[in-house]
């Protein structure tokens, strides 16, 4: 177990620049995810992380030892990656016996670590059988195990469930979460599946183009996105254009096509605005920032109405109501959102 530290890491591949000055503290036992479309330099990241690129500014430590310049097979890490590359000539207890041999672990205590992994993952007694003869679900905890079962300090995935189907991806985001807390481990979980970022995480890096655009914890990242492409990449939001008129105690007066509205949002903005609101937070007939539009559409979701109203200004604002609510297209329809929902965004 041990923190990790990235220290303004920069890597080129030729003349492309990957990644731009990576600053990260990862705590003891912290979960992290990377989060970001594709390309956005999440496994080059934790190729870096794990020594297999060399980095070309910056450091690297785990704890306050410094990594830079160590070899992938000395920085005491185990990593599932994004295939999950099972040796497929080797049967579970041989891919899981290969790293202990390479670090020289005595047989006797191979057995017994192999063991206890395999008890941990739900998997004992599959110890003879070849990848081929395993479900996806199955390669994939073993996959998990064998890079668990080095003890590593740090703990580098490479979104492990993607091949899953949604159900087992589901069990599966509890079964590492549950086993990162119960071990303690200090771990790096890439995804580009957003839901899968929000329950598993306790921080979530997001990233755009080689760049960390917001660090935060699940709800400061949902609640309190610093830019709209984090607005975007997390879940569904409102967004209205406006420009900021001024401030009432903690709230931003905001002037938009919709009204003057009223919202929260970071000290220093001013100037042309976003104003974000996500849709479960619009409510019929409240008051509190009144927007009056016609209903476009009425969608049953069975857990909720989506419904799509158009405001005279030509916007269509989107609301997750209660499933039962009374509401008929073609009529007119007052959504309003408490001032601390709404979120205003630097344009
Ligand atoms: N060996 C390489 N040589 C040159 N460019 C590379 C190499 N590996 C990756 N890249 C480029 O680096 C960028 C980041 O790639 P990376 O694999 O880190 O993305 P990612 O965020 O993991 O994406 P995905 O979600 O698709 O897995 C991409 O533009 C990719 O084309
Ligand atoms: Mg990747």
């Amino acid at each position: 177990m041990t923190t990790l530290t990235l220290d303004g890491i920069d890597k080129f591949y030729g003349d492309l620049h990957i990644l731009k000055d990576i600053n990260l503290e990862v705590g003891q036992g912290e979960f992290i995810s990377l989060l970001g479309p594709s390309g956005c330099g999440k496994t080059t990241t934790l190729r870096c992380i794990a020594g297999f690129e060399p980095i070309d500014r910056g450091r690297l430590l785990f704890g306050t030892r410094e990594m830079t310049n160590v070899a992938p097979e000395h920085r005491d890490l185990g990593m599932v990656f994004q295939s999950y590359a099972l040796f497929p000539h080797m049967t579970v207890a041989e891919n899981l016996a290969f790293g202990l041999e390479v670090r020289k672990v005595a047989p006797a205590e191979r057995a017994a670590r192999i063991a206890k992994v395999l008890e941990m993952v739900r998997l004992a007694g599959y110890e003879g059988r070849f990848p081929r003869e395993l479900s996806g679900g199955q390669q994939q905890r073993v996959a998990l195990a064998r890079a668990l079962v080095i003890e590593p300090a740090v703990l580098l995935l490479d979104e492990p469930l993607a091949n899953l189907d949604a159900a087992l991806r589901d069990d599966m985001r509890f079964f590492i979460r549950d086993l990162q807390q119960r071990v303690g481990i200090t771990t790096i979980y890439v995804t580009h599946d957003q839901s899968e970022a929000l329950v598993m995480s306790d921080r979530i890096v997001v990233m755009e183009k080689g760049v960390v655009a917001q660090c935060g914890t699940p709800k400061e990242i949902y609640e309190r996105p610093a830019s709209r492409m984090v607005a975007g990449f997390i879940g569904h939001s409102d967004v209205i254009e406006g420009t900021v008129l001024g401030r009432e105690g903690a709230m931003i007066v905001v002037e938009t096509a919709a009204g003057r509205l009223r919202a929260h949002g970071p000290e220093a903005v001013s100037g042309p605005v976003h104003l974000m609101i996500r849709p479960e937070k619009l409510r019929p007939g409240l008051a509190e920032n009144a927007m009056t539009g016609r209903v476009k559409k009425a969608v049953y979701q069975g857990s909720a109405l989506l419904v799509v109203v158009e405001l005279p200004s030509g916007q269509e604002i989107s609301a997750l109501l209660d499933a039962d609510a009374a509401v008929a297209v073609g009529a007119e329809l007052t959504l309003g959102f408490a001032a601390r929902h709404g979120w205003v965004i630097a344009r």
